[in-house]
């Protein structure tokens, strides 16, 4: 990554609006992937309860979503795009690669819950919730900053 210059690093800690017209095209993707991140965090919750009543279709219909989502995922982190409020970790552009294995993980784990979602098979649509859940907090233990 690019060193910042110090004024532009006082100015963005003072005045972070500043720094948001500066960079416009990162503050969307900014935002674009909090959002995405948010709906995927609903669809988990939702994707529990169906499970819990065996809605295999709803289930199912979600976890493409969140495939769907894995898939493109380390597009929204273009280079440079570390700018508040962003809570991404250095660690995703110092070692890009492993962090799209983490999301080729994550992508995987939902790929499961859709074929086990197909098969109506409750166990294993509560072992692939699992599995999601478990690639969401192994990814964010290194890419997340908090
Ligand atoms: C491959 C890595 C990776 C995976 C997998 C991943 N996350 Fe994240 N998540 C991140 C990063 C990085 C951020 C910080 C993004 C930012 O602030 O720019 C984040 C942010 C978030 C946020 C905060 C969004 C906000 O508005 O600040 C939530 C909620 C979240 N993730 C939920 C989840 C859930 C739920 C899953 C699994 C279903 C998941 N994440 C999977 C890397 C990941």
């Amino acid at each position: 990554m690019k060193k910042i210059p110090l004024f532009l690093l006082i100015l963005s800690v003072f005045f972070p609006a500043w720094l948001g017209v500066a960079h416009q095209g990162a503050t969307g993707i900014v935002k674009q992937r909090m959002d995405a991140f948010k709906t995927s965090q609903k669809q988990l919750k939702s994707i529990v309860a169906a499970a819990k009543v065996e809605d295999f279709d709803t289930t199912e219909k979600l976890a493409k979503s969140l495939a769907e989502w894995g898939k493109k995922m380390p597009e929204y982190f273009p280079a440079g795009s570390q700018v508040p409020p962003s809570e991404a970790a250095p660690a995703i552009w110092s070692d890009f690669s492993g962090f799209s294995r983490a999301a080729e993980i994550y992508t995987q784990s939902a790929e499961q819950l859709i074929t086990a979602s197909t098969a109506g098979d409750r166990e294993a649509v509560f072992a692939a919730i699992r599995q999601v859940g478990q690639s969401c907090k192994s990814c964010h233990a290194t890419y997340r900053a908090d």
